[in-house]
């Protein structure tokens, strides 16, 4: 549309109601192109932006099917990288006003993609030394193996409030993307 053209359309035919169901209609087809390829080989052209994900689901589900890969361990990644600071599933054990993970602490409260960016890309402290910048140790997969492994101190209903927020947030940055 031309700047300054007035907009005669009538409400229920504005743009942003185009783009929601687009954008359903992209993910909804997106999962019906991932169903039909399942088993197959995907053409390396084909732009799938799901199958990034696909290494750690894999590693979840099948790490011994993966030959030539050791399996991600979330809790041998834990204590070799993050406990040192943030303690262990008791909260004992951690140092320099690292939060702890467990179901007592704040970590539940947060989306994935904020957690998985401050471990990659580090966090301000505050009144502390920050969470460092693990971007160039750790890999997104594993990443998200340790956020795996930390969510099993959590309650249930943390753990359902966790996904909800995620996915929430998830379609907010989505959508943030397509505009
Ligand atoms: C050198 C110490 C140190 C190490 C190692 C470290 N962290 Fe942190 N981390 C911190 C500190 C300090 C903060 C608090 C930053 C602030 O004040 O907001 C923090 C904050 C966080 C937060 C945000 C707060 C929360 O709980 O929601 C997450 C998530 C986190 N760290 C995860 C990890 C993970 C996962 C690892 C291992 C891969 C790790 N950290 C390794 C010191 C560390």
């Amino acid at each position: 549309m031309l700047l300054g053209q007035p907009n005669l359309r009538p409400k229920y035919m504005r743009w942003s109601m185009y783009r929601y169901l687009f954008s359903h209609i992209v993910s909804i087809s997106a999962i019906v192109a991932l169903a039909a390829c399942s088993g197959t080989e995907i053409p390396s052209s084909t732009p799938m932006p799901t199958i990034q994900t696909a290494p750690a689901v894999d590693a979840a589900i099948e790490p011994s099917s993966m030959p030539g890969k050791e399996p991600i361990e979330g809790s041998d990644l834990y204590s070799a990288n993050c406990q040192v600071c943030h303690g262990d599933s008791n909260g004992a054990g951690g140092r320099g006003g690292a939060p702890i993970h467990n179901d007592r602490g704040h970590t539940w409260h947060h989306p994935d993609a904020r957690l998985r960016g401050w471990v990659l890309n580090g966090k301000l402290g505050f009144g502390s030394a920050g969470m460092p910048a693990l971007g160039d140790k750790l890999t997104e997969p594993e990443v998200d193996a340790i956020l795996t492994f930390i969510k099993s101190w959590w309650t249930t209903e943390q753990r359902d409030s966790q996904a909800d927020i995620s996915e929430r947030y998830q379609d907010a940055l989505d959508k943030q993307k397509k505009r």
